[in-house]
């Protein structure tokens, strides 16, 4: 469960306006109505998913664990940041040694260098490539694929059919005609679920599961959030709290909200996070502002903005309760560091306290706070979360009168790219 405070009263934010509205918007949304209600597929997906699916992914990703040392995903936006942000803050911060595949990504931007120095790190290690695009034709991962197709090709010949996996849409687009045409295994991407919407379906599970995490856990956290957050209940669904705090203070003039972690891997959580809520409501000349830091690392950089600098911040902290390891601070004989006073306490001890001073601290300077707190970081309390964040997202942009779930200015930049690079058709 995820526990919600906020620097205010919620009295304040849930007026009987509010939560009218969000009542309107919650009944919509169990009754799949409302604006881009076409792509209301991700709402019971946890409920309604098949073991015989789950099943599928498993013995998929079990095929890759005995196959390949290397798993190379390729994909961007919501085809990439679900099973980025899974796997940082699933994975222990130091290779363990014994863990197989190595999950790497492609795709999701075109660095030549890094590309090229991929495919150099790639010789000798045994190969497999899970691509992932539901539109089937973005340009990034598409670039990339090729890349990685001929390099798979000059290395298995025939065999890297049983080596490439396509995750796309179930007929649409240049993927899924090069699936069927060279015969790699394909999953689907539900047509009713978008791309950022998309970490439960075999987009985000299949790197999740082959990177060794149990995806069954993470949907069990998902179909608990589900549950959870099923009923209008203004006084305890937390997503539901969130999304109307977060409403009151951009209508107050807090138009960029910042999302402060003190565990380091949860920072593609909050690029998961920033992609979800940046591309849902940010239309029409609306929306608040997502970004990120990372405390108590950038205390000593953005610290000074958020404390003293324009305001129209707001802050979000997001909290877990247990730490996976932990150390803690013993007494040194002479204390020539003069830090005996800390002897006893953990780090994650220390982290509270450095919570707490700063929040204290930056609420004094101006900046109304949310803190979401969970209690640890594990498959189940993650899937929960993603489920937590993507409903309180719709919750958002319905409250700004925006469709949660298209993304019509992201085209700009592409035809762009496409005209000065003379597309046929642009
Ligand atoms: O949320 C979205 O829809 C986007 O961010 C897409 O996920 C991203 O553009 C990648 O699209 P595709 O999966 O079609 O390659």
């Amino acid at each position: 469960m995820i526990e919600l405070s906020y620097s205010g009263t919620f009295e304040t934010v849930l007026t009987d306006e509010k939560k009218a509205a969000l009542q309107e918007i919650h009944a919509n949304l169990i009754n799949k109505q409302g604006q881009g209600s076409e792509f209301l597929g991700w709402l019971d997906w946890p409920s309604s998913v098949s073991p015989e699916f789950l099943r599928r992914i498993q013995n998929a990703a079990e095929s890759i664990q005995q196959k390949a040392e290397v798993l190379v995903v390729i994909g961007i936006g919501g085809s990439y940041l679900g099973a980025k942000a899974a796997l940082s803050s699933l994975s222990p911060y130091f290779d363990q040694g014994d863990k197989k595949p190595e999950v790497l990504f492609a795709g999701h931007h075109v660095s030549g260098e890094y590309l090229k120095q991929l495919l150099s790190y790639l010789d000798g290690k045994e190969v497999m490539v899970n691509v992932i695009s539901k539109s089937g034709k973005t340009t990034e991962p598409a670039l990339a694929f090729r890349f990685l197709k001929k390099y798979m090709d000059e290395r298995y010949g025939d065999a890297a059919a049983e080596r490439i996996i396509v995750t796309t849409d179930a007929e649409k687009g240049a993927l899924v005609n090069l699936a069927i045409e060279n015969g790699y295994e394909r999953f689907v991407v539900p047509e009713d679920v978008g791309g950022r919407y998309s970490v439960f379906t075999a987009v985000g599970l299949l790197p999740i599961a082959a990177a060794g995490f149990s995806i069954e856990q993470l949907m069990a956290g998902a179909k608990d959030a589900e549950a959870a957050y099923k009923d209008f209940d203004a006084e305890n669904n937390a997503a539901l709290r969130y999304a109307a705090a977060r409403h009151h203070l951009y209508s107050e003039g807090y138009t960029t909200e910042v999302m402060a972690i003190f565990e380091p891997k949860l920072s593609y959580i909050q690029e998961w996070w920033k992609q979800l809520f940046g591309e849902s409501e940010g239309k029409e000349g609306k929306g608040i502002f997502p970004a990120s830091v990372s405390f108590t690392t950038d205390l000593h950089s953005m610290g000074q903005y958020i404390q003293d600098g324009t305001r129209n911040l707001f802050e979000s902290f997001l909290l877990v309760r247990e730490s996976n390891d932990d150390l803690t601070v013993f007494e040194a004989e002479n204390d020539g560091d003069e830090l005996n006073y800390l002897a006893g306490i953990t780090l994650q001890e220390f982290n509270h306290v450095a919570y707490k001073g700063t929040s204290a601290a930056h609420l004094e300077g101006g900046v109304p706070q949310l803190t979401l707190t969970i209690e640890k970081m594990d498959e189940f309390h993650l899937g929960h979360l993603f489920y937590f964040y993507m409903i309180a997202c719709a919750y958002s942009a319905y409250l700004l009168d925006i469709n949660p779930f298209d993304q019509p200015g992201v085209e700009d930049y592409k035809n762009n790219i496409f005209k000065l690079l003379k597309k046929p058709g642009y």
